[in-house]
């Protein structure tokens, strides 16, 4: 009788390939157990994808001579394997695919450096994956989804393109040697107390961040696309570094906690400004830099005073209501109207009760509303007067929510 590890020596050789064995060269390598993932790990590199089985486990080992899978490590809906490991495994060169494998509660890869990306979901059980130092340095796109982590540290990527935490409810901490992120980060719905610190982020494309305690960004000097912030528990916020949205949007909708948002250098937003429904805060006071505002301006809340003392260019409209006594601000800011804010002041109006009721934002660029008017139906306005880009950036936002659902 021929051994398995005969079978697989002529299956890697092409001359035979039989559902008895798996080769090195299988398109895709499919792992039905262990025996499997001892004759894959005896291949020093696998061209095409490794696929477990749904019934693969309860310990898949792929530690040997493989140290590079070409294609993805795949191991999708199944509920049987507990641990999953390689000591030798370097790279993955396209994805590394862990979803709706709700028994696993061990990921124990300490060699790997680089993958094509991370694409993990439905891991109930798994608390922490075990990677070494550094770990993962290089990856695309990061996505961890509705899982049991409760630590990330052996993910040290600089340069990714996107970045997706969301669902993960035992996510605390998230602390992060990323430089530049060229797409999109979302970081939602984790633990109640997740802190966030990405200390080296130069640049970022753009960013939606809701339910966090705390969110540090002390390098960040450009955002190129939009920053959005909802319902998160930090009592002050600030951006020490950053001077310009290139094209993009700035919004804090809904933090119930926030009491002071500094941005001291920041000079330009490229497109609107939304500030919402933030009750705590009393002053809008942290602009001093602020000159140009390539869309509208909304500032809703329950504040009594706003300074936007550098301001030169707005191209849309502006609306700032208070349930506050604004009127000194006021008094300033209509000196603007129709001159540095050129599509004029539609309302600014304190003791307005229903001023936290309208969480609609700002209009990115220069719209339908001119200022032509209509000042009293403000939230049919603000709807009325969204762009395009912001119709689609509220879309696919609604999208990504409904993904994490
Ligand atoms: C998740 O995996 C289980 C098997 O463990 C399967 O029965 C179930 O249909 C899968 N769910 C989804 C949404 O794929
Ligand atoms: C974002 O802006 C920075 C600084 O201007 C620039 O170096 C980077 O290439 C931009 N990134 C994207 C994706 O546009
Ligand atoms: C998390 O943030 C979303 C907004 O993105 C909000 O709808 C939701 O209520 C928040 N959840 C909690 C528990 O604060
Ligand atoms: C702030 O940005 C400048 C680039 O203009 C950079 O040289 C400097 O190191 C940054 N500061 C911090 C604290 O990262
Ligand atoms: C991210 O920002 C860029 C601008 O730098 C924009 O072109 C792109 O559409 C944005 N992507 C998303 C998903 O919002
Ligand atoms: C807001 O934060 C900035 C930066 O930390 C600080 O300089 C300023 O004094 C704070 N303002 C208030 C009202 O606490
Ligand atoms: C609002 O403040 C102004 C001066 O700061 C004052 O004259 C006015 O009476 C106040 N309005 C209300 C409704 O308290
Ligand atoms: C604002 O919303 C609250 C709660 O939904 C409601 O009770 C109140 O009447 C609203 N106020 C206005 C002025 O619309
Ligand atoms: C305003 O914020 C509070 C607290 O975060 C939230 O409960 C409420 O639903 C928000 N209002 C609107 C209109 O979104
Ligand atoms: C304002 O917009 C209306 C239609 O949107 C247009 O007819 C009008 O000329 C505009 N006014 C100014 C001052 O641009």
């Amino acid at each position: 009788m021929y051994t398995k590890e005969l079978l697989a020596a002529v299956a890697a050789f092409g001359l035979f390939s039989g559902a008895a064995a798996v080769g090195c060269k299988d398109d895709p390598v499919k792992i039905n157990n262990q025996a499997d993932a001892d004759q894959i790990s005896k291949c020093k590199s696998v061209d095409n994808d490794i696929v477990l089985d749904a019934n693969a486990g309860p310990a898949i080992d792929l530690g040997g001579s493989l140290t590079e899978i070409k294609g993805s490590l795949i191991v999708k809906s199944n509920g049987y394997i507990q641990t999953l490991q390689s000591s030798s495994l370097q790279t993955i060169g396209n994805i590394f695919q862990l979803q709706n494998v709700t028994t696993l509660n061990s990921v124990i890869f300490p060699k790997l450096g680089e993958v094509g990306s991370i694409d993990w979901s439905t891991l109930p059980r798994l608390p922490e994956p075990t990677f070494g130092t550094p770990g993962i340095t290089k990856a695309n796109s990061v996505s961890i989804q509705d899982t049991f982590i409760q630590n990330l540290n052996g993910i040290n990527v600089q340069e990714v393109t996107d970045l997706m935490l969301a669902n993960n409810r035992r996510l605390t901490k998230f602390s992060s040697s990323i430089k530049t992120l060229s797409n999109v980060m979302v970081i939602s719905a984790n633990g109640l107390d997740l802190d966030v610190e990405v200390p080296n982020l130069q640049w970022i494309a753009n960013m939606t961040i809701a339910n966090v305690s705390s969110f540090s960004i002390p390098s960040l000097h450009t955002v190129n696309g939009s920053m959005r912030f909802d319902s998160n528990y930090f009592d002050s916020f600030i951006a020490p570094n950053l001077t310009e949205f290139q094209d993009g949007d700035l919004s804090f909708v809904s933090n119930p906690k926030l009491t002071n948002i500094s941005f001291p250098q920041l000079e330009k937003i490229g497109g609107g400004m939304t500030i919402a429904n933030n009750t705590q805060l009393e002053k809008i006071d942290g602009f001093n830099s602020l000159k140009e505002i390539g869309g509208a301006i909304i500032m809703r809340g329950s504040f009594d005073s706003i300074d936007l003392p550098a301001l030169e260019d707005v191209v849309g409209t502006a609306q700032f209501i208070s349930t506050g006594n604004i009127t000194e601000s006021c008094d300033k800011l209509n000196e603007y109207s129709g001159g540095v804010i050129q599509g004029k002041i539609t309302r600014c109006k304190g003791g307005d009760a229903g001023a936290n009721n309208d969480t609609s934002g700002a209009p990115s660029g220069d719209d339908g509303d001119n200022g032509s008017g209509n000042d009293n139906d403000h939230s049919a306005a603000s709807l009325a007067g969204v762009s395009m880009p912001t119709l689609v950036s509220l879309a696919s936002v609604a999208g990504l929510v409904a993904m994490f659902l």
